[in-house]
């Protein structure tokens, strides 16, 4: 029960103010913040995703770095997240306006969500969900759009729901799953807007 109240307790962005805030996160959990505000390691966040996603579709590193400046903001969208682990860069994630050009009239949508191999299973990309989450739920937005062509369990297990997939997503290969989340947003406390329902985790 103490585990599950942690889990729903990290992250969490302050409510008020004139922009977004994460609070410091408890032991054990990744920080997570604005690229915005510490871009000390913005070219090793571009190599990465550069590697992950840019270079096997023959795009270019400078076109990833212009994509990514372009998300170092707080309070409007596209906005790059990043993790932290003890100090040391660990993942990264992007809450975007549109994704997949099938639906181009629901969103806002977290993409490019990126752990460091050497940080995997700690639950570094299962915080940056949360705190995308909790981000939109800020900024206004009552629920947040994903797709993904091969890690559809990963979000089932945080609790995002699969939407039926469209004629025209049928005929892509691979057919691309897509997910739907309530936003939520923290106020000393987390809660749920929208469904009431949050991701927990024994
Ligand atoms: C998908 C990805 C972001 C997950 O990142 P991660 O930090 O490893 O994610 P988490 O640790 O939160 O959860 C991943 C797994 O670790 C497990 N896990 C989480 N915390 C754990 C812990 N403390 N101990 C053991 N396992 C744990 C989760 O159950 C989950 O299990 P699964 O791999 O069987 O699904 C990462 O693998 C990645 O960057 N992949 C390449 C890019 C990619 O596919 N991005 C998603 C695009 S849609």
């Amino acid at each position: 029960m103490i585990a599950a109240r942690r889990w729903l307790r990290w992250p969490m962005v302050h409510l008020g103010g004139h922009r977004p805030a994460f609070t410091a996160s408890p032991e054990g959990r990744p920080d997570i913040g604005f690229l915005a505000d510490d871009s000390r390691h913005f070219d090793l966040f571009a190599r990465w995703l550069y590697a992950e996603w840019s270079q096997p579709r023959g795009e270019t590193f400078e076109n990833r770095q212009i994509s990514l400046r372009g998300q170092m903001h707080v309070d409007r969208l596209p906005i790059a997240l990043t993790a932290y682990w003890e100090g040391n860069p660990a993942g990264i994630v992007s809450l975007r306006r549109t994704d997949l050009h099938t639906r181009a009239h629901v969103g806002p949508w977290l993409s490019a969500l990126l752990v460091d191999p050497a940080y995997r299973h700690l639950g570094v990309g299962r915080d940056l969900v949360a705190a995308t989450l909790a981000l939109a739920g800020w900024l206004g937005y009552p629920e947040v759009w994903l797709f993904t062509p091969d890690r559809r369990s990963f979000y089932e297990e945080l609790g995002w729901e699969r939407v039926e997939p469209l004629a025209a997503e049928l005929r892509q290969t691979p057919v691309p799953d897509v997910f739907r989340h309530a936003t939520w947003i923290t106020d000393g406390d987390v809660r749920a807007a929208g469904s009431g329902a949050l991701p927990q985790r024994a």
